[in-house]
C-alpha cells in the first residue's frame, strides 16, 4: 500500500468518528504506470483505456494525456469520454447495440464502431446512409480457439460476443454485397479477461494476426487496424506475482516483426491493467464476532460497493491500518494473530470481501485497506442494495 494512502486514511479518521467507508484514488501513480505501459507498447501499437473498468471522471482526465483514446460500450459511457475531452478518438464496442447507440456514437464522433453481427453491420450500413458518409468499422470475431486459460472467455467459446469465426464468410458476403456505406477498416478480438501470463498473451496476438491476415486476403483488402482487445491481468491471489511486461514486450516484439503488415496500427483497449493497482476500497471495522468457530470482521461496506471478489470467488488481499482513536468506555476488542474473515453490511452470506486472511491484529476501529481495488471495484458492483450511504471518493497523492 503506498504510504500517501496510510497517511490520508489516518488524517481522516483524526479529523471525524463517523465509520471510513471510502474509495481511495492514487493518481500520480495511476498516471505513472498508464504511461509505462504506453511507452513500453511497440511503435505500431496504441493504448486505448477501456472505460468500464473505471470511468470516475478525474481518473478519465488522469489517463487522458497518456493514452491514445477510449473504449466505450454504451453512449454513458460516450458522454463520460466526451465530459473530459471532446475529440479525443473513441472506439464503441458491445453486444446489442440499440440504433439510438449507433446514431447517438457516430454524432459523437466515435472513430471506431465494432461491429457483432451480421444484423448490427446492415444497421451500421443504414445509419451511415442517414447520415450520408460511411461509418468506419472493425468487425469483431469470435474465434473457434483453443485460446489460453483465463478467468472469463469472451470467445473460443459459445458466448453472446462477436461474430463465430465459422460465420464470418456470410458476414463478409453481407459486407460486399449489400454494404454502400461501411468502410471495414480491420477486426477486432476481444477474448479473454485477467490473463496472467506474458508468453501466451504475445501468442494470442500472433494468432490474431495471421487470422486478420487471411481474412483481409479473402476480402482483397488491406488490413489498417487490428484491435486486440483488453484483458491483460492482474494476479490477485499472489501480489508479487503480476504480468510480465518486460517478457510480454520483447515477445510483442518478435511477433509483430514476424506477423504485423507494414503500416498496421495495432490497439490495445485495456481495462483492469490500466486502473486496478491505484486504487483502494477502505473499511473500518464495526464489529469481531466468532461464529461456528470462523473470526468475522464485519466492516462499513461490503460488496454492494465492492463486488469484485464475491464476482470472481476470491479473497481479496487487504491490509489492516491501525487507527488508535477508541471513542467507547468500554475495552476494545481485538483478534491478534489469528484469521479472520472480512463480511459487509449485507444480509447474504455472500457479502465476503477476503476469507480466513492471516492478520497480526484487528482492533474494532480500526481500518482495513483493500489493494487492486481500482479496476471492476464500484462499477461492476449493486451500489443500491440494502439503501446504505455509498462509499466517499478521494484522490490522494
Ligand atoms: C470489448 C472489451 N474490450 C476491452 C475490455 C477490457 O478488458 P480488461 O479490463 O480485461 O483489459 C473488455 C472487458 O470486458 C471488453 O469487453
Amino acid at each position: 500500500m503506498s504510504a500517501v494512502v496510510e497517511d490520508s486514511i489516518r488524517q481522516l479518521k483524526a479529523q471525524r468518528q463517523a465509520p471510513l467507508c471510502a474509495y481511495l484514488y492514487d493518481l500520480p501513480a495511476l498516471r505513472a504506470w498508464a504511461s509505462d505501459i504506453a511507452a513500453s507498447l511497440p511503435p505500431a501499437c496504441r493504448l486505448y483505456y477501456a472505460i468500464k473498468a473505471n470511468s470516475e471522471h478525474r481518473i478519465l482526465e488522469t489517463l487522458r494525456p497518456v493514452v491514445s483514446g477510449f473504449e466505450a460500450a454504451s453512449l454513458g459511457e460516450v458522454r463520460r469520454i466526451r465530459a473530459v475531452s471532446r475529440d479525443c478518438p473513441i472506439v464503441f464496442g458491445g453486444p446489442g447495440k440499440t440504433d439510438d447507440e449507433i446514431e447517438g456514437a457516430l454524432q459523437a464522433g466515435v472513430r471506431l464502431l465494432h461491429v457483432e453481427s451480421a444484423q448490427e453491420l446492415r444497421r451500421a450500413d443504414l445509419a451511415g446512409r442517414r447520415a450520408g458518409r460511411p461509418v468506419a468499422v472493425l468487425l469483431r470475431v469470435n474465434l473457434r480457439g483453443p485460446l489460453p486459460a483465463a478467468t472469463l472467455k469472451m470467445s473460443g467459446a459459445p458466448t453472446q460476443f462477436g461474430i463465430d469465426e465459422a460465420e464470418l464468410p456470410a458476414v463478409l458476403r453481407v459486407l460486399r454485397h449489400e454494404c454502400t456505406h461501411v468502410e471495414l477498416k480491420g477486426f477486432h478480438l476481444h477474448s479473454l479477461s485477467n490473463n496472467l501470463d506474458a508468453d501466451s498473451h504475445a501468442e494470442l496476438i500472433a494468432l490474431y494476426l495471421q487470422k486478420a491476415a487471411g481474412w483481409s486476403a479473402e476480402l482483397g483488402r488491406r488490413l489498417e487496424v487490428l484491435n486486440v482487445g483488453g484483458g491483460i491481468g492482474v494476479n490477485y491471489r499472489s501480489l508479487d506475482s503480476q504480468f510480465d511486461w518486460t517478457r510480454f514486450r520483447s515477445r510483442l516484439a518478435r511477433v509483430l516483426d514476424a506477423h504485423a503488415p507494414p503500416g498496421l496500427e495495432i490497439l490495445f483497449e485495456c481495462g483492469r491493467v490500466v486502473t486496478a493497482a491505484c486504487g483502494y476500497y477502505a473499511v473500518e471495522v464495526l464489529d469481531l464476532k466468532r461464529n461456528h468457530g470462523t473470526h468475522f470482521a464485519v466492516v462499513r461496506g461490503g460488496t454492494h460497493h465492492f463486488r469484485l471478489p464475491a464476482s470472481w470467488q476470491h479473497s481479496h488481499p487487504f491490509r489492516v491500518v491501525d487507527v488508535d482513536q477508541w471513542p467507547y468506555p468500554f475495552d476494545r476488542p481485538e483478534l491478534a494473530r489469528g484469521h479472520i474473515t472480512v463480511a459487509g453490511q449485507l444480509c447474504t452470506p455472500k457479502d465476503v470481501l477476503a476469507r480466513d486472511a492471516y492478520v497480526e491484529r484487528v482492533r474494532i476501529g480500526d481500518v482495513l485497506v483493500f489493494s487492486h481495488a481500482g479496476a471492476y471495484g464500484w462499477s461492476i458492483s449493486h451500489h443500491d442494495f440494502l439503501s446504505h450511504p455509498h462509499p466517499e471518493t478521494l484522490y490522494v497523492g
